[in-house]
């Protein structure tokens, strides 16, 4: 097992794995480890986010930027506790409802579906598509409509039988994409799926060439 120990990876509470999701949008993990355990201990649950004013929400997601995500996590959690006056609400576990909250994208619904609920649901972000893009399908345009439905279904049809089987499926895809098949280089001596990779077998046609830069 080579995943990083990550906090938002011990838990199953959906709100904390939503508030990592959102974090983890355009900020790095490193600095989003120390801003997402502050922002649970001033906000432990969805609820007490619904309460709050916007203007707290944000204070707590200072130094991440991208301040719509914020607005969007107290919208979303004004919306599920039914303006706060619902404590016991939680987050939807169907990808499909939980895509039609404020700010929820089909990334982060698979993600909370699959890493929260344990649910049999694909996900693909950047990172991801890239994975798959270089494996199955280097010829397509991962960046056209056209190439992001091919990799969404690509990614539907890899998913394990289990739930449970998924959570740790959709993790290491991530994680591979993140450590092994970056943007910049992919490591391919280091990589576990190297055998089954399309670009893999093309550069060891192409003798020499070592690195992938799509
Ligand atoms: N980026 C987005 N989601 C992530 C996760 N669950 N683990 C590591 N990096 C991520």
């Amino acid at each position: 097992m080579h995943g990083r120990d990550l906090p938002w990876r011990t838990t199953r509470d959906p709100y904390h794995v939503l508030v990592s999701e959102l974090m983890l949008q355009q900020t790095q993990v490193s600095r989003v480890v120390p801003k997402y355990a502050a922002f649970l201990v001033t906000f432990p649950t969805l609820h007490d986010v619904a309460r709050a004013r916007p203007s707290r929400v944000a204070d707590a997601w200072s130094g991440l930027g991208y301040y719509a995500r914020a607005r969007n996590l107290h919208a979303l959690a004004t919306v599920v506790t039914d303006r706060g006056r619902d404590a016991t609400s939680v987050l939807p576990s169907d990808a499909g409802a939980l895509r039609a909250l404020p700010g929820v994208g089909a990334y982060t619904a698979g993600a909370v579906s699959s890493f929260a609920y344990e649910r049999r649901a694909e996900l693909v972000d950047t990172n991801v598509a890239r994975v798959l893009n270089r494996v199955f399908a280097p010829e397509l345009d991962r960046k056209s409509g056209r190439g992001q439905k091919r990799l969404w279904s690509i990614a539907r049809a890899l998913l394990p039988r289990t739930g449970a089987a998924t959570w740790t499926h959709n993790q290491a895809l991530m994680e591979l994409g993140a450590l092994v098949c970056t943007a910049r280089v992919a490591r391919c001596g280091e990589c576990p799926v190297r055998g089954v990779c399309a670009t893999y077998a093309a550069l060891r046609t192409a003798k020499g060439v070592r690195r992938v830069v799509r």
